[in-house]
């Protein structure tokens, strides 16, 4: 199903029913096995998950960007209503120039460590739009200062190892917003750094996607993190979405019980930082998978129902689980 969600304007991003699979000798690993994904402008969505439930293969699959033994097999992924998954090599080029922009978890993947940080940001910025040399390094001065970098006029100047960890994160970040791009990726982008910077960063980029209207999907495994910031969520265990909903609905009242567990206690709104609960058992191996609900054996409320696939299923805060919990009143679990 597509997410749904009570909105105005036309979605920027809307994914619908996207499968990237690599073919390895050893089987096919099934990474984003139908996702679905829905994005408003200035809105952030939180894609959150253990390690290798498919976030990143999710992220850079909306950039066109998975090598064999990837391919996109099936689903739609629509960046203001263009079809991406079958756009040429140019224009996905293009517009991850210009209208898509990804932030990593290093921001060495941005960042040139042998030019200043003034050639990097005015050289990007003269490739993309017509204004002299002075007007681009007011600009990016301007960009710096506005994720949260001290005196940004002499900080142009410096190289990236002149940089703390955080700050080179936030010279990154100050990249990609230099275009207010349609659509940024950021893929644990703050991780390596301390809970406070993290929970500053995001707060910043907040209000610059706000201001600009870019819509945001900030991948990462702590649901605490976010869980002031992002607008909705979306859970992901192998590769699929098993809940999404608002932040609010989603921490507050987990339907399903990866979330509930990936919660752990659950975190209050002004609680960032909480972490989170192991949850027992392993992520499972995509090569096999058990038939039917892929949480099945990690699950406390499983039963004989389970061997099935559920659907994702519900308006607005949608769960894909036979027994859910935090059930409406009236609702059967
Ligand atoms: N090039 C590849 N060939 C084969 N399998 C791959 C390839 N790239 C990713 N995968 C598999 O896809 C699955 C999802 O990987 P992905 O990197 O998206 O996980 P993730 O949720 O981003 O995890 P993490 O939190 O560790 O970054 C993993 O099982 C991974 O082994
Ligand atoms: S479908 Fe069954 S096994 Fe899967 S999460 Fe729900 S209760 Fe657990
Ligand atoms: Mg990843």
């Amino acid at each position: 199903m597509t997410e749904t969600k009570v909105s105005g304007a036309a979605p920027t991003l809307v994914v619908e029913g996207l499968k990237t699979h690599f073919f390895t000798e050893a089987g096919v690993v099934k990474s984003v096995d139908g996702v679905d994904l829905c994005v408003d402008r200035g809105e952030i969505l939180g894609l959150v998950g253990e390690s290798g439930s498919g976030k990143s293969v999710t992220g850079f699959s909306l950039l066109g960007l998975i090598d064999p033994p990837g391919r996109i097999v099936a689903g739609s992924v629509r960046l203001n209503g263009e079809e991406l998954t079958t756009a040429s090599e140019k224009r996905l080029r293009d517009l991850r120039g210009n209208r898509i922009a990804m932030i990593f978890q290093d921001p060495m993947m941005t960042l040139n460590p042998v030019l200043k940080i003034e050639t990097q940001m005015v050289e990007t910025l003269l490739a993309h739009a017509r204004m002299s040399r002075a007007d681009a390094r007011a600009k990016a001065r301007d960009a710096l200062g506005r994720v949260g970098i001290p005196s940004p006029e002499e900080r142009l100047d410096a190289y990236p190892h002149q940089f703390s960890g955080g700050m080179r994160q936030r010279v990154a970040i100050a990249i990609a917003l230099l275009h207010s791009p349609d659509l940024i990726i950021a893929d644990e982008p703050t991780t390596a750094l301390d809970v406070t910077i993290q929970a500053q960063i995001l707060a910043e980029v907040q209000t610059l996607c706000r201001e600009t209207g870019t819509a945001l999907i900030w991948i990462t495994h702590d649901l605490a993190i976010i869980s002031g910031l992002a607008d909705r969520v979306a859970v992901m265990y192998a590769g699929r979405i098993v809940e999404t909903g608002s932040i609010a609905e989603v921490v507050s009242g987990p339907r399903h019980p990866y979330t509930h567990g990936l919660i752990g206690s659950v975190p209050s709104r002004n609680q960032r930082g909480h972490r989170l609960t192991q949850i027992p058992g392993m992520t499972p191996s995509f090569l096999a998978l058990p038939p039917g609900c892929a949480f099945a054996p990690r699950c406390p409320r499983a039963s004989a129902a389970c061997t099935a696939m559920p659907e994702l299923a519900g308006e607005g805060h949608a769960v894909r689980c036979f027994h859910p919990m935090n059930q409406p009143q009236g609702v059967p679990a």
